[in-house]
């Protein structure tokens, strides 16, 4: 072929694609057979290998995503992310058209009833057609930037068909979700490697757009629907109606959205689809009612949380019947005790229930159980159901007191310590970090985590069979592990056995001895103090420097931290007033992680802001508003929450509040941007 015709049949193949595509994915209805689809897909390839000058991230092609890593950038909404307010009864839902009503002052109105997809909402926006940035929801103000993880799903549009009459810009938004045929399959493989499952499909769903890689969302079957049009120059003044254009342009919108304008519309509608959900693809948890027209939506407006011309009706969840024979206790990870319940096995919501958990000793105690009592269970949205009363009548069996009632017990089942239980917290928790094994498998777990010294070579399951086999009794015994096959002397007692041997052997013993060299912040985050999480590890390792400092540290001097409150305080004290802590930190203080702050931080360091307060406000490009709070401690100011005249100045991202800045002119307080601030401690240290 000629150049220029290779050219002119890659945007050929394009086209076809795309629309062979929509008519699989979102009509499912398809004009050619698979193995046409894959020719084509074949020689497009093959095209496009041969023109690098003609790569299109929206090219048919690049739906199966990449191996290459990409971290999510942050980015602000065009238009806040809200979400909507719940009812759970008719009642409130009559409230609710009442409150239309009385909005729109007697006015007639439809109502559009949709289902509530159970997966995460997702932000496209489309400019000349072409998919240019998809963002998840985040909190509503910034999302994360998930564009490429978003390409590869096969029923959202990457080109919009030519000559449409879609507007030149325009953001639509819907559910990312998982089908049950997906996540059942998921879970099987899951379970089949040894990997822990997926809860529901939403978290699957969740978990799978936030992979790393996009190639694994490739694989993974996602779905979307989408339900909300938004933008200047969108084709009719209904929400309906604009939703009908959207599946012209090729969006995959749902079938069973029904435009009603009576209450009892939507009764009918409830019913109809609290019964008739569970033969759907996918999951859902209610239906969602919209004023269709969008002058009416206008008019009615929007509170802070949620718009008033809309809202959620929640299902609620499956119930089954069954007998409760029995309560164990189990110990968590965290060392959190929970009560679960073995009961006759029963069926619920598609599989068959034999244990609920009971959640905590003030649950227990208010269901007020007893062996053999009549009890109901619920699905949520966790993989263990839940207990959620007694049946009507309570008892089918029930001796004495004595025989069948249930206490919560006071001493930890595995290591018979006594259970304590934190201020403010719902559980009970075994005390003995040091001492009972689900609580050190929890600490190795946290001290190899991504976050922590990111030994990821190393799953939790392969941190269990180690700990099972005696090859390690805490976190700072991986670092005395040394090859099976030893070459020559040096082979240390503790040793590698099968079966990981070989190459996964070398990368977890390279993956270790990489940790090395991970930050003291993140060491000191790794070593597990209860309370002590990222940020305060972060501002704890920059205030004082060093582990030794930290180590010395008293309660006074932790609390004039900012940030650092009397928990963390009492926590970091209590930490190492404890001799096997402390010998742990000595121990990986040998095997020489870094126990102090590095130079370029301690540069960085100043009093330069000394006695300023600083406020942040609005949404950054370069730091999170969390570093910036640490640049302002480095070096020496305060952050500080609310404008006053005692504020120094204002670090202002985009998107800052129009009360503050009124309130900032007003008194005459400097407003900084980031680049400002930046050149500022930047000329400041140097
Ligand atoms: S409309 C302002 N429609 O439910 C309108 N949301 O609790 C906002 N959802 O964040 C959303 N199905 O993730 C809308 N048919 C539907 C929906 C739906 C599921 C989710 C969505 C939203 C949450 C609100």
């Amino acid at each position: 072929m000629e150049m220029m015709d290779e050219k002119a049949r890659i945007l050929q193949l394009r086209d076809e694609l795309h629309q062979h595509n929509y008519r699989y994915y979102v009509e499912n209805n398809p004009v050619i057979s698979d193995q046409e689809f894959d020719f084509m897909m074949r020689e497009l390839q093959d095209l496009e290998a041969k023109h690098p000058e003609m790569f299109d991230p929206n090219s048919p092609s690049q739906r199966v995503g990449s191996d290459l890593n990409n971290e999510f950038e942050t980015v602000a909404h065009t238009r806040p992310m809200l979400s909507l307010g719940n009812t759970y009864n008719r009642e409130e839902v009559a409230d609710f058209w009442q409150r239309v009503s009385e909005g729109l002052m007697g006015a007639p109105f439809q109502i559009c009833c949709e289902l509530k997809f159970d997966g995460l909402s997702i932000s496209l926006h489309y400019e000349e057609g072409r998919l240019v940035r998809a963002v998840t929801r985040g909190d509503g103000v910034q999302g994360d930037d998930v564009t490429a993880n978003v390409r590869t799903i096969r029923s959202i549009p990457l080109q919009l068909p030519k000559g449409g009459d879609w507007p030149r810009q325009f953001e639509i938004r819907g559910e990312v979700l998982m089908p049950w045929s997906s996540f059942d399959r998921l879970n099987a493989e899951r379970e089949k490697a040894g990997e822990p499952l997926f809860a529901n499909p939403r978290n699957a769903a969740s978990g799978t757009l936030k992979s790393k890689n996009s190639s694994t969302v490739a694989q993974r079957g996602l779905d979307a629907y989408l339900y909300y049009l938004l933008g200047d120059g969108i084709p009719g003044d209904g929400h309906y109606q604009n939703l009908e254009a959207a599946a012209r342009w090729g969006f995959q919108v749902s079938k069973n959205m029904r435009l009603v304008d009576t209450l009892e519309g939507v009764f009918e509608y409830i019913d109809y689809w609290d019964k008739e959900r569970k033969n759907l693809p996918v999951a859902t948890d209610g239906v969602v009612l919209k004023v269709n027209s969008l002058a009416q939506q206008k008019s009615l407006g929007m509170t802070a949380k949620s718009p008033r011309w809309a809202i959620a009706y929640k299902f609620q969840a499956e119930q089954a019947e069954t007998t409760l024979r029995q309560v164990v206790f189990q110990v968590g990870r965290t060392g959190a005790v929970t009560p679960v319940a073995n009961m006759d096995p029963v069926q619920l919501a598609g599989t068959q229930v034999r244990r609920a958990t009971l959640h905590n000793a003030d649950v227990m105690a208010s269901l007020d159980l007893h062996v053999g009592d009549r009890v109901l269970v619920e699905k949520g949205g966790e993989i263990i159901p839940k207990i959620v009363g007694k049946a009507d009548p309570p008892t089918s069996f029930r001796g004495s007191d004595e025989q069948c009632s249930i206490k919560f017990v006071e001493y930890c089942p595995v290591c018979g310590s006594k259970l304590v239980r934190y201020e403010g917290e719902a559980a009970h928790y075994c005390p003995n970090d040091t001492g009972c094994p689900p609580l050190i498998l929890g600490r190795i777990e946290h001290f190899i985590s991504r976050k922590a010294m990111n030994i990821t070579s190393l799953g939790p399951e392969t941190v269990d069979d180690y700990y099972r086999q005696g090859l390690i009794h805490d976190a700072a015994d991986l670092y005395s592990l040394t090859p099976t096959i030893s070459k020559g002397e040096g082979a240390s007692a503790v040793a590698f056995t099968p079966p990981l041997e070989g190459k996964g052997e070398a990368k977890v013993l390279a993956s270790i001895e990489e940790s090395k060299q991970v930050p003291f912040e993140r060491v000191l985050f790794a070593i597990g103090i209860r309370f002590v999480g990222e940020i305060a590890a972060k501002t704890l390792a920059r205030y004082y420097g060093s582990m030794d400092k930290v180590m010395e540290a008293s309660k006074e001097s932790l609390m004039q931290i900012n940030g650092i409150g009397e928990v963390i305080a009492d926590s970091v004290v209590q930490y190492f007033a404890n001799p096997v802590n402390r010998a742990f930190v000595e121990r990986l203080r040998s095997y020489g992680l870094q126990m102090e702050i590095g130079e370029q931080q301690k540069q960085a360091r100043s009093d330069k802001l000394d006695g300023q307060s600083i406020v942040i406000s609005g949404v950054f490009q370069h730091h999170s508003r969390d570093e910036y709070k640490a640049l302002i401690e480095q070096h020496g100011g305060k952050n500080v929450g609310s404008i006053s005249n005692k504020t120094s100045f204002i670090l202002a991202g985009d998107n800052m509040g129009p009360a503050k800045l009124e309130k900032a002119q007003k008194l005459g307080i400097r407003i900084m941007n980031e680049d400002e601030f930046l050149n500022l401690i930047d000329s400041l240290s140097s």
